[in-house]
């Protein structure tokens, strides 16, 4: 089975059981400060897990584009990826354990859908601990359904239990479901995912979230029960096609030859360099569909640090081009049927044509200075007569922080002049010299999630009544292009062709203080995209909402679509200032602004 059909199938199955289908997420969180990118499907519902009333309905499903860079180091192997489609059904409060349970089953073995042979097929539940009771309620679902008790294992917190994403937040214990993997047709008898891990591959994960861990730690029941799922579509592709890696499916096959046809070494002599660099493209590629650039901060530092590191593995395999757009052409088509933000594809070419070719330079520099260097130590042999045999680690860091020279090419160099590298040096000076943006950055690979902290949700109020104000003194043709909010301050992209004035600063920071002066109360309606659009409400129409959006009212102010959450007064926003207007790329400025 062909991994559309699986997604198609998956939805469809849902739609069947009154889901509504809602789009994927952009891979970029909004108002979202704790984390980089999107890493699960549950990741922009948290609100509605919470107990907000999500305008689609309470139960919904989708295939979310996710990314994680928590064990980028991993992959080449045969299952970890950056960038994964998750497919996922989502109660908020409405069915539980049984309805969850029971669809999942259906799925997986119905003939209409996965149809896969029952006995092929193992689950873990939780095995209770002081925080939550043994799951004896699914095992007993699991058994009425026809999984025999030797197949269902029970397993600790370690193993069965999901979320929260970051330090707090919804999460709890889950079900998981594995398919058979072993050498023979069909696992033996005594044989389940506790005591034959690598036999057995977690395809589907049920989290039943009915907790909410809190800043102590402590495990508190939510409002509501919710069920949370999560099913990788590379994964079931694979096992369902038997293949022995993700990549040896139709997701990758196509990239994997397109490199080949590139290069002087083959996919079979080298797995791991083809690996990591059809992975790295797929999630740069996704990232530049979703507006990321390459840079040195936050979202566009981990697409540089993907892609420099996907180039640099072209070289293992004697690419002797530039070859990063040309892959991610390739991607491009295969998925802008389903992603069709990938669709403006100059754009996204462009800005890898730009990224390696900046990336060729910096090498070639890095290669210069190494030269010098190695000038340096001939000159130092000449005059001390001792010979220099290592390169120091705070040589091999003025190369990586000052030139962007790469430790591994460093290595590479050192190597052929018969040199080595103090690599324990290097990382001790890269530790007393990671700028913090950057280590931001890589605390924020592993996940966390936002707080919907009373700063952020002011400030979220105040993009709202900024963008109004944006609109009306400089014209209707600023629409949003970018939003993000820590709890220190609110940052805002939008089109418009020139700098502001400081007038026009000064206009729009009054605009926003008479809202808030004259305290109004902020409205909230649910209604379709279309009716919104007749009320003039603005916001992001396309692509991203499903039928049914909020639109959140500030009378006489503002009118927009949005998730929420907001405040309920303006009055309770402070006073509005504006800290920075800037460029922040081609017809897109940026402001910085905060509450006093
Ligand atoms: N959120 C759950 C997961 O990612 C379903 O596994």
């Amino acid at each position: 089975m062909f991994s559309k059909e699986i997604r198609e199938k998956y939805l469809q199955f849902f739609k069947g059981k009154r889901h509504a289908i809602i789009p994927s997420s952009p891979l970029l969180p909004e108002n979202d400060p704790t984390v980089l990118f999107t890493t699960a499907g549950m990741h922009p519902l948290v609100p509605y897990l919470l107990g907000e009333t999500h305008a689609q309905g309470n139960r919904l499903a989708n295939a979310q584009k996710c990314v994680r860079t928590g064990d980028i180091d991993e992959v080449g192997d045969n299952t970890h990826l950056t960038f994964f489609e998750m497919m996922g059904n989502w109660s908020l409060g409405d069915y539980f354990k049984k309805e969850a349970i029971e669809w999942s089953f259906e799925f997986l073995t119905g003939k209409k859908w996965l149809n896969i042979p029952i006995e092929k097929l193992a689950v873990s539940v939780f095995s209770g601990d002081d925080d939550a009771p043994k799951d004896d309620e699914s095992a007993g679902l699991w058994k009425s359904l026809g999984i025999p008790e030797h197949k269902i294992a029970y397993l600790p917190k370690k193993n069965n239990w999901w979320g929260p994403a970051g330090q707090t937040g919804p999460c709890g214990p889950d079900t998981e479901m594995f398919y058979w993997v072993g050498k023979s047709d069909l696992p033996p008898q005594k044989s389940d995912p506790g005591n034959d891990e690598k036999n057995w591959v977690e395809i589907w994960n049920d989290v039943f979230m009915e907790y909410n861990k809190t800043e102590e730690g402590k495990y508190e029941p939510l409002i509501q029960k919710n069920v949370d799922t999560g099913m990788g579509l590379e994964r079931v592709t694979a096992v369902l096609q038997d293949a022995k890696s993700v990549y040896e499916t139709e997701l990758f096959q196509p990239i994997i030859e397109k490199i080949e046809a590139l290069a002087a070494i083959k996919y079979q002599e080298n797995t791991t360099s083809y690996r990591i660099i059809a992975d790295h493209l797929r999630a740069a590629t996704f990232m530049a569909g979703d507006g990321v650039k390459p840079s040195n901060v936050d979202q566009g530092y981990v697409m540089r640090r993907l892609m420099r590191r996907a180039i640099r593995h072209g070289k293992n395999i004697e690419i002797e081009q530039d070859f990063t757009a040309i892959i991610a052409k390739k991607i491009i088509h295969m998925m802008s049927e389903i992603y069709p933000e990938l669709n403006h594809e100059e754009e996204i070419l462009k800005t890898f044509h730009d990224e390696e070719e900046q990336f060729r330079k910096t090498l070639n520099h890095g290669l210069k200075e190494v030269e010098k260097l190695l000038i340096g130590f001939q000159i130092a042999l000449e005059k001390t007569g001792k010979k220099i045999t290592e390169i120091s680690g705070k040589q091999a860091f003025r190369l990586y922080d000052t030139y962007g020279f790469p430790l591994e090419m460093t290595l590479e160099e050192a190597q052929k002049n018969g040199l080595t590298v103090d690599e324990k040096g290097f990382k001790k000076a890269f530790a007393e010299h990671q700028d913090l943006s950057r280590m931001g950055a890589e605390q924020k690979f592993a996940g966390g999630l936002q707080d919907h902290s009373e700063a952020t949700t002011r400030l979220h109020t105040a993009t709202h009544l900024l963008h109004a104000a944006l609109r009306k003194v400089l014209g209707d043709h600023v629409a949003q292009k970018g939003s993000n909010i820590t709890a220190e301050r609110l940052r805002f992209d939008f089109s418009h062709p020139d700098k502001m004035t400081q007038e026009q600063i000064k206009e729009v920071e009054q605009f926003v203080n008479d809202a808030i002066a004259a305290d109004v109360k902020v409205e909230c309606e649910t209604s379709t995209v279309d009716e919104a659009k007749k009320k003039r409400a603005i916001g992001l129409f396309e692509g991203k909402y499903g039928e049914k959006v909020k639109v959140y009212t500030i009378p006489g102010w503002s009118k927009e679509i949005c998730g929420g959450p907001h405040v309920e007064h303006t009055g309770e926003l402070g006073h509005f200032r504006i800290k920075k207007e800037e460029s922040s790329s081609a017809g897109i400025r940026r402001i910085k602004a905060i509450l006093g």
